[in-house]
Formats: structure tokens, sequence, C-alpha cells
């Protein structure tokens, strides 16, 4: 699986989507034009909230063909990694703040042969990253505090997001690939790019407004790229 670092790519968080129908939703939202599918994974003790496990994955895996991106927000990730790769994941993306050997997690994840991927709450500062960046293939940088969509980005965010891409490039790490994930839209998603973001995950933006708006607010969030009218300048 390769994601080209020169064009951003738009992940569609189905967090936001209608569960009842959820494998024609993804179907849907890769019709529509996603370029990856973000399955939020959360446990109700790392985050106040509960949602998908591995079989609802797995049911879902063969609607899209396109990447399917699972961010744990969940304690002690590693007993889950398994489970999580064998219904389909492509990318699998822990917490720093969930695992107490994140290394070792990470380094598992890449055995299996698909990409792994480290998170970091809005608290927790971009300097916990220094020793992990040899491990991971992707940081994904949460905006809001993580647990429920619909929140509003956090603006000090945008400047560690701008501090992780410096660090990256210090460290001659390019090949990283940089997520960012909550309260994007087309006010915010420029300069969000602009800082470093090569994927940006969107969920209520995406969702919210129905179906028949799918294609459309995909199309309105990658044409916001560079207009000059962008609203938030962080
Ligand atoms: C929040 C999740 C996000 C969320 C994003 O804990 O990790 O993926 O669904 O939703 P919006 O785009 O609505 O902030
Ligand atoms: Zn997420």
């Amino acid at each position: 699986m390769k994601i080209n670092k020169n064009k951003p790519k738009i992940a569609a968080s189905i967090l936001s989507a209608d569960f009842s129908i959820l494998g024609k939703e993804v179907k849907d939202i890769d019709k529509a034009g996603a370029d990856i599918i973000h399955i939020d994974v959360m446990d109700g003790s790392f985050v106040p909230n509960i949602t998908i496990g591995p079989d609802v994955v797995s049911s879902i895996r063969n609607y899209s063909k396109k990447i399917f991106d699972v961010h744990l927000m969940i304690k002690n990730p590693a007993n889950y990694v398994d489970s999580f790769y064998k219904a389909g994941a492509d990318i699998i993306t822990i917490h720093l703040e969930a695992d107490n050997y994140p290394i070792r997690t990470l380094q598992y994840i890449k055995n299996l042969g698909i990409k792994a991927g480290v998170s970091i709450n809005p608290s927790t500062s971009e300097e916990s990253l220094r020793y992990i960046l040899d491990y991971c293939d992707l940081v994904l940088i949460m905006l809001v505090n993580p647990g429920f969509g619909g929140q509003k980005t956090i603006p000090s965010q945008v400047k560690k997001l701008h501090n992780i891409k410096n660090m990256i490039s210090e460290k001659n790490k390019k090949n990283i690939l940089l997520e960012v994930d909550g309260g994007v839209n087309v006010n915010n998603f420029s300069a969000l790019v602009e800082a470093g973001a090569d994927i940006l995950v969107a969920g209520s933006s995406i969702f919210n407004a129905g179906k028949k708006m799918y294609n459309k607010n995909i199309k309105n969030l990658r044409n916001s790229w560079k207009r000059s009218d962008n609203k938030e300048n962080f």
C-alpha cells in the first residue's frame, strides 16, 4: 500500500456514518471519492465512548478496496493488533498514551507488513515522539480530545503539527506520513496541509448533511486547499 505525499489525502471517518447500514455507507463514501476509510475504535476506558470491534471491521471489509485506516483509541492496544490485522486493516494506529511499550507494538505491527501509526492527544507534547519516529510509518495528531466527532479543532495543535513536520525533516524521516484528526473542515483544510498534513480525517464535515452531499463535501474539502479566502489562519 503506497500513499503519495505530494497530494493531501482525505480519510472519511465512519464514526459519523449511519451504523445501521454501515457496509452501504462504506461503499457510498468510497464511490463519493474518499481516499481512505478511517475507522475509530473506542473502548469506553481510554476514551469515554464505545464503538467498533474487529468483527465489525471484517464485516465491512468487502464493501471497499480502499485503505482501511484503523485508529485504536483503546488501552493496551497490543492485545488487539492481531484481530484488527485479520479483519483487514491496512494501517493500525495506537495511542502513545495507551501503551506502556509503544515501540514494541509498532515493531509488531510493521512486522505484519502493514503500516504502523502512533497517535498523540492534544495535551501530549511533540517531544514525546522523538524516540518513536524510528519505528513508525505514520503519526496521527489529534486536533481534538478523542472520543467524539463534531468537535472544534484546538488551534494550538496546528503549531504542533508544524513542529512535528520539522522534527521528521531534521531526523531525515520524510517518508513518515502526517495525519490529522478532529474538526477538519473547508475552513481549516488548507492551513493544515500547509502545516504538514498528508492525510486529513473528516467525519461530520463529510457525513452530517446526508448521503447526497458526500461527493460534494469531499470535493469542497479538496478544493479548499490553497483557496485564498481561507478563513481560519491559526
Ligand atoms: C475522534 C475521532 C475522529 C472523529 C472525527 O475521537 O478520532 O476520527 O470521528 O470527526 P470530526 O471530523 O467530526 O471531528
Ligand atoms: Zn480517528
